[in-house]
This record gives C-alpha cells, sequence and structure tokens, in this order.
C-alpha cells in the first residue's frame, strides 16, 4: 500500500478514537536505532521512542538476533506450560528488584494488564478493596483502569467501577494547595490520610503511584513525597505498588527502578513498554507474601510467551552490558542542560522537569498565569516533525512536551534534537517579522 492507500485504510478500517499526533498522520515505514523514516523517505531523529518503549533503539541487532533465535525454538505455549524464558526472565527480575525484595512474577502483554494483577493480588493479599490512586496518573485502556486514572481525557465512557479515590499528586509546577515548596511542608502527602478517612472505609487495599507520572507529563515529587506516603498506607493496611511503565528499566538514569530515587520499599512493581524494547510484554513484580495471597487460579494465554520473555531477558542484558543506566544519567543530565537553556531562551517554557532521559517541558503562554500553551504544544510538535524529530504530548492540558529517547543514544543526539527543537519552537513563538 502506498501512503494515501494506508491513510484511507486508517480512516475506514479503524476505530476513529485511534488518535494521532499532527494534521496530517505520520505513516512510519522502517526505524533503525534511534531513527525512523516515514512513506517518503524523510528520517527522523526519534525522542519520544514509541512512547517510552524503544529502550535500546529501534530493531536493536542484538536483541533481535535471539529473538529470531527463539521463534524458531518455541513461540507459544500460554502459562498452564512452564517453559525456559518464562522462568528465567523472573529470576532475573527478581535479582534486580529493589532489596531484592519483590521475588515472584505474573506476565502479561501491556502495562494495563500488569495493574489489573497487582490491584488484584493486592485486594486478594489485604482482603480489603479500595484502591488509592493520584490525580494527574495514567494506569491504563481497560475499565477498571481508566476509573483508577486520573485523568478526564483517558475516562472515555465513564467511571462507572467504584473502589478507586484520588489524592493529591505533587504537582509543584501546579500546587493544588497554592503553595510553595519546601514551604508547604509537602501537604499534598500529608493530606492522603484525610482522603483515606474521609473518601474510604479506612481498610484500603493499596495505593498506586508512578514515580514520574508519565502521561501526566512527567510530574516528578519532591525527595519527602513517596515516603510519607508510604508510611500512611502502611498505617493503613495497604500494599504501596509502584506503577513503573514508563520509569523502570534504568530510563530515569542509575537505577533499575524509578521509585528507587525515593528511597521507598514498593510490595508491588508494575511494568511494561521498555522491557521488550517493541515486543509486547507486560509483567507484575511482588514480594513473595503477596503473590502468595493469591489464592485461586488466574491464566494469561499469552503471558510469559516464550518469544516476549527471550525479548525482554536479551533488553536487561543489552542494557547491563552497555552500561546504560549509567548512559541514561550522563547523556540525561546533558540534556536536562540544553532544556534549561532552551527556556531561558523561550518564554513559552514554563518548566523544565523529569529525570534520566524521561524529561518534559510544560508550555505556558504567560509565566505569571501559567496560561497553558495548548494549541502552541500542537504547532510546536507540528514543526517540530519538519524539523525531522519526534517527541510526544502529555498533561492534562496537553500543554507538556514529553522527551524520552532510546538508553543508548549519544551526547551528539541531544546536540542535533535541541538545534530542532530550538528551530521549532522559534517558528512557532517568534513572529515572522521579528525573523527578517
Ligand atoms: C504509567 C503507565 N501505566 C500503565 C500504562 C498502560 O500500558 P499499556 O498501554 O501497555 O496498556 C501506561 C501507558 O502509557 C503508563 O504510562
Amino acid at each position: 500500500m502506498n501512503e494515501e492507500e494506508i491513510l484511507l485504510a486508517q480512516k475506514e478500517f479503524i476505530f476513529p478514537s485511534v488518535f494521532h499526533y499532527f494534521k496530517e498522520p505520520l505513516v512510519i515505514s522502517h526505524a533503525k536505532d534511534q531513527y525512523v523514516w516515514d512513506a517518503a523517505g524523510n528520517r527522523y531523529l526519534d525522542f519520544f521512542g514509541g512512547i517510552v518503549t524503544v529502550s535500546v533503539g529501534h530493531c536493536n541487532e542484538t536483541v533481535n538476533a535471539r529473538i529470531h533465535a527463539q521463534l524458531d525454538t518455541l513461540q507459544h505455549v500460554s502459562t498452564v506450560f512452564a517453559n525456559q524464558p518464562q522462568v528465567a526472565l523472573a529470576k532475573r527480575l527478581a535479582q534486580i528488584t529493589p532489596n531484592r525484595a519483590l521475588t515472584k512474577s505474573f506476565f502479561t502483554n501491556s502495562g494495563t494488564e500488569a495493574n489489573e494483577t497487582a490491584i488484584v493480588a493486592a485486594r486478594c493479599y489485604t482482603g480489603a478493596s479500595e484502591i488509592i490512586a493520584l490525580r494527574h496518573s495514567y494506569h491504563g485502556r481497560s475499565s477498571a483502569m481508566m476509573a483508577m486514572t486520573g485523568q478526564s481525557t483517558w475516562k472515555m465512557g465513564g467511571v462507572p467501577l467504584p473502589g478507586f479515590v484520588h489524592a493529591h499528586n505533587a504537582y509543584c509546577y501546579r500546587c493544588p494547595f497554592g503553595m510553595t515548596y519546601p514551604k508547604c511542608g509537602v501537604a499534598c502527602a500529608k493530606d492522603l490520610e484525610e482522603v483515606i478517612r474521609t473518601t474510604t472505609s479506612g481498610r484500603i487495599a493499596g495505593f498506586i503511584a508512578e514515580p514520574i507520572q508519565g502521561v501526566g507529563g512527567f510530574i516528578t515529587p519532591p525527595q519527602e513525597y513517596f515516603p510519607i506516603v508510604a508510611g500512611i498506607v502502611r498505617k493503613f493496611g495497604g500494599v504501596f505498588f509502584s506503577d513503573e511503565v514508563q520509569t523502570a528499566w534504568g530510563r530515569t538514569g542509575g537505577k533499575w527502578f524509578g521509585i528507587e530515587h525515593w528511597d521507598v520499599q514498593p510490595d508491588i512493581i508494575t511494568g511494561a513498554k521498555g522491557l521488550g524494547n517493541g515486543t509486547p510484554i507486560g509483567v507484575t513484580i511482588a514480594r513473595a507474601e503477596v503473590a502468595d495471597g493469591m489464592k485461586g487460579v488466574t491464566i494469561s494465554t499469552f503471558g510469559g510467551n516464550p518469544v516476549a520473555t527471550t525479548a525482554a531477558a536479551a533488553v536487561l542484558d543489552y542494557i547491563e552490558e552497555n552500561h546504560l543506566r549509567v548512559n541514561t544519567a550522563e547523556v540525561g543530565a546533558y540534556l536536562r542542560e540544553q532544556l534549561l537553556d532552551l527556556q531561558r531562551k523561550h518564554a513559552i517554557i514554563g518548566d523544565v522537569r523529569g529525570m534520566g532521559l524521561l524529561q518534559a517541558l510544560e508550555l505556558v503562554r504567560d509565566r505569571e498565569t501559567k496560561e497553558p500553551a495548548g494549541d502552541e504544544t500542537n504547532q510546536i510538535l507540528e514543526a517540530a516533525k519538519d524539523a525531522r524529530i519526534l517527541l510526544g504530548k502529555g498533561g492534562l492540558y496537553g500543554n507538556c512536551l514529553r522527551i524520552s529517547p532510546p538508553m543508548n543514544i549519544a551526547k551528539s543526539d541531544v546536540d542535533n534534537f535541541i538545534a530542532a527543537l530550538d528551530e521549532a519552537i522559534t517558528r512557532v513563538t517568534v513572529p515572522a517579522a521579528a525573523l527578517g
């Protein structure tokens, strides 16, 4: 099919709720390492990585060689048969969880399913049902995960499921209490106790948070937030889940998991996206007693699929052997400096935040009023596409640019990206006359 036929077929045969960036959807034909090509043959520097998923570069040869070999050995058995790739990956994951305390895994195909499994595990283990999530969170697209998500944009069809309440996140740039950190005393974290006492039965199954809120626009809490919250959650008998669908596998720099930056011990971690570098996989990793609390039986046809678990093991090996957690910290710090330089130059950049190679810009019309620059964000995305770079969008107001390149990029890639982004922002925000 040519480009036009693809776009026509998309319109006719795909659900219209499948949305795209850009006025004309970008048709991608192939990809390699940090680049993707469109149907017309134009090359783009990909600083979004298929929504924080291409962790070790597109079509990574080392990872793909192992996938190819596994495809010809054993492609599928389902969770009702034991197989070596599945248990080998589970064993490997047990060795890298914080303090090696989360030792049992259940594999699925996506972040949504990983979180669904986590909720069931917490409910079985605690005997309680209510879950606390955060405002501005995103946890998936099933009906329960839409109920758990904290953004109206992603709750299509209404929220008919009870059992979820939403506490304050630490959105310091737009503090829900109108306060300023650190004078606020991290009031948002302390408020959780009031939330539990006034909006639940007082017996909770657990609390779920993304260490850095991904779809929310890489909202990054201050150091005290999670330790305070974790203490309150445990006081009320709940388990602490870290939704690491975007933040795991070294993405935040240095550590395997985002939550490790806050020195909080989770009971359950969920992961997906970057674990497979594009091969569908989701995982729920729990403390043994939490996993053992799931009495009864469960099944996932594709969960623990030998090809997907082989891909994941190959990704973890690649990250380890190429020191990508270190590279992510170093190149991420370099990227952050360049973004701060751009903020000094462009008034539209209200906030720069994130960790490692998970960085975002929040765009505003006025730095005093912080009026979200939603239309301008769309225009900058278009201009960035014309400048041959790809980045993502996020935030409740659709005014955040999300940057999450593969973890094996170099500083020279950052230089190329920043030059193109600078050009794109200038094209949208500086009147043409002023450019001469
Ligand atoms: C933090 C987080 N959790 C869960 C999900 C859902 O993952 P999936 O789209 O693989 O179902 C996402 C997806 O963006 C996510 O960012």
